[in-house]
């Protein structure tokens, strides 16, 4: 869950408003959400034990602006920029000198050690005090964005066409530059008078990079799959990478999820051709759409494990869920192996009502599948200790949506009787999860348009997806192969529109409100879109697969088009204290403009109303939107500004303005006078 905050602090909160949930269900109010209307204004209005209201912000216009817009009476404060140091002793970054090669110095990837991290996404907050004026955010830097850090570098379509390559081997220093800029940064902040800043020289202050060594755990630990040359154990990865989006366990550590990985690994077609190696290694790369020669990245011209054909099982080393104890730079990360390997966006841990941990994830590519894994062990907030391993024990789940409107967790479990077994190309329960995608494909999970962000909302305990969108989804069923795999690429009830630009958002209801169970109902919440330009839907009887518009929109519901804002590519997840939805969105916008952040309830009259909150500037999506537990601040990665262009030909000045480069950053909003982001 995203919000539950450490022991110590607000947990105690938080149960209370759990179990003044199970006590209102047990009240005989017989909730059948699904079937409720105005009962759910009953039910929301019952946990919001702390008085708070419905959203009361001014929505703001669509905007086109290289600027971070706010409704009336917000204001914003940047809280770390790419490039600034976390110790007084090491200088920031002169981003007046990127252009003229200030990181091809040899002490730069030294500096970017202690430097804030590159491209911001995910970003956590662990309160270090009872009034949480202090504490440690946690910051997925998820991959550089090399046009914008070196001189002459041709930009990501150059790389997708090689030319990165040369670039790399012309500039092999740039290599460790962008390692070192990439991973997580942890880093300490402070509250005065409102204002956020980071903290120098806290013994918190840690950059986790693409080389920082991590334990590997759980069931994969030691598997055949995971040894390498450097490793002939399989027991200890070098650096993490790709890390999108995240989370955050009830015994306090962060969670980061890797994404992309297969950007960083090139040579595949030469892994093929050699002879000498299993064909079984071979074969496990298939669902990863491995490059075929230079990667995007470029990063095996200069380390030899990024080479497939050199080091064909490093990249089974790569696409887990990370966990990190912020409180601890002495504590290793550890790549937790129970809870699969894909492209993991995020993990959303939950506390089942029996103690056991369910954590949600979403695997973002197209036709890809949505994942719970529920641990063995359960959560004792008496025993931190206890807790420690939890994720290392349990079993993996797959989601199938059914048409009915019902849903099942398939188990990816490995067994000689089938249908996970040798036979089907699975030698183990390590080869299950480190192929956690053929493993879903096989028991007949859902493709998805993009499963990104999972959120459970903490007042009501249902589960919401962000499905940011899937151009390659027909608009009739049509089998046939992708990505390794013989799919249906037709719409179906979960993901019913062809042609998906515009991404839409499913809520689920677990059965028994129990974060365990292995059955759930479900229905779209929003389909995304302007609701002023085509259909706006009412019924969730009209969300018939192959039978909707691109421009068709539904929103819960809601019928009054001139009270909401038009959404495109929902990608990270977030709730307030009062259970209100919070979408930021990374991608194709339905007015052509720029990435932002939505609101919405879920509850009441007002669910599904959803309106315009924030718009960030010219290239950037926005990431993160994550509220402190007083929900006085709400912490924004705006990632990428400037995206397409490069350090001689910015297309963005975020946010230094002027005529400076563009700097992802954390940026905090805030109320003018204080009280509640939102409302
Ligand atoms: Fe890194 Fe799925 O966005
Ligand atoms: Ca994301
Ligand atoms: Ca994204």
């Amino acid at each position: 869950m995203k919000r539950i905050p450490p022991p110590g602090t607000a947990f105690a909160d938080l149960l209370t408003q759990r179990l003044s949930r199970r006590r209102f269900l047990e009240a005989g109010a017989a909730l059948t959400p699904f079937a409720l209307g105005g009962g759910a204004l009953l039910q929301s209005g019952d946990v919001r034990a702390d008085g708070s209201s419905a959203l009361t912000f001014k929505p703001i216009a669509a905007s086109n602006a290289d600027q971070i817009l706010l409704p009336p009476g917000y204001t914003y404060d940047v809280v770390a920029k790419w490039g600034d140091s976390m110790f007084s002793k090491v200088p920031d970054l002169d981003a007046n000198r990127l252009a003229s090669g200030a990181l091809f110095e040899p002490n730069a990837a030294t500096l970017q050690r202690s430097w804030f991290g590159q491209n911001c996404d995910a970003i956590h907050f662990f309160p270090l005090d009872a009034r949480g004026d202090r504490g440690i955010l946690c910051v997925n830097n998820e991959y550089t964005d090399e046009a914008l850090m070196y001189p002459g570098h041709p930009g990501f379509s150059g790389a997708v066409r090689g030319e990165g390559r040369a670039y790399v081997r012309k500039h092999p220093e740039t290599v460790n530059v962008s390692i070192a800029a990439t991973g997580v940064t942890v880093v300490e902040i402070a509250r005065e008078r409102g204002r956020w800043k980071m903290v120098k020289d806290s013994r918190f202050n840690r950059r986790i990079t693409a080389d920082t060594p991590m334990d590997i755990q759980g069931p994969a630990r030691g598997a055949a799959l995971m040894r390498t040359h450097a490793d002939a154990d399989g027991k200890l990865a070098l650096g993490t990478f790709g890390n999108c989006a995240g989370g955050e366990t009830p015994w306090g550590t962060y969670l980061t999820a890797e994404e992309n990985i297969q950007d960083y690994f090139g040579n595949f077609d030469d892994l093929r051709a050699r002879r000498d190696v299993d064909a079984y290694i071979i074969d496990s790369h298939r669902y990863w759409r491995m490059w075929k020669a230079h990667s995007l990245y470029g990063w095996e011209n200069v380390h030899e494990r990024f080479d497939l054909a050199q080091e064909p099982n490093e990249a089974f080393r790569f696409g887990w869920i990370v966990e990190i104890d912020p409180r601890d730079p002495a504590r290793r990360p550890i790549k937790r192996t129970a809870l699969g390997r894909f492209a993991h966006e995020g993990a959303s841990p939950v506390v089942a009502p029996d103690g056991r941990i369910a954590v949600y994830m979403g695997d973002d590519d197209k036709f890809e599948y949505v994942y719970k894994f529920i641990s063995t062990g359960r959560f004792d907030p008496k025993k931190p200790q206890a807790n420690r391993d939890l994720l290392d024990a349990g079993v993996l789940h797959v989601a199938r949506f059914d048409a009915s409107g019902r849903g099942q967790w398939l188990p990816l479990v490995y067994d000689a009787k089938g249908p996970l077994n040798a036979a089907a190309g699975f030698r183990s329960q390590a080869d299950v999860l480190i192929k956690a995608r053929a493993a879903a494909h096989a028991l007949g999970a859902t493709p998805m348009d993009r499963p990104e962000d999972i959120e459970a909302n903490p007042t009501t305990g249902r589960v919401y997806v962000a499905c940011t969108r899937n151009d390659s989804r027909t608009g009739e069923s049509s089998r046939r192969e992708y990505s390794g795999r013989d799919i249906d690429l037709g719409p179906n009830a979960a993901n019913p529109r062809g042609h998906n630009d515009f991404g839409h958002i499913i809520e689920i209801h677990e059965d028994n409100d129990d974060h365990t169970s292995k059955e759930f109902a479900w229905e779209v919440f929003i389909l995304a879109g302007d609701p002023k330009k085509g259909r706006l839907l009412t019924s969730l009887e009209e969300l018939q697969p192959g039978k909707l518009a691109s421009t068709d929109t539904y929103f819960a519901g809601y019928a009054k088009a001139a009270d909401l804002s038009a959404l495109g590519s929902p990608d990270n997840l977030g709730f307030d204290r009062a259970g209100n939805l919070w979408i930021v969105t990374d991608g194709t916008q339905p007015q052509e403009m720029n990435d932002g952040c939505w609101a919405c309830p879920t509850a009441g009259p007002d669910r599904g109303k959803l309106q315009q909150f924030m718009s960030g500037p010219i290239g950037a999506e926005v990431c993160g939107v994550q509220f402190t537990p007083d929900n006085e601040t709400l912490f924004f990665s705006i990632q990428h500004p400037g995206e397409n262009g490069s350090v001689e030909s910015p297309k963005s000045h975020w946010p230094g303005g002027g005529s400076s480069q563009p700097r992802a950053s954390v940026i905090a909003v805030r109320r003018d006078g204080g009280g509640r982001v939102g409302g």
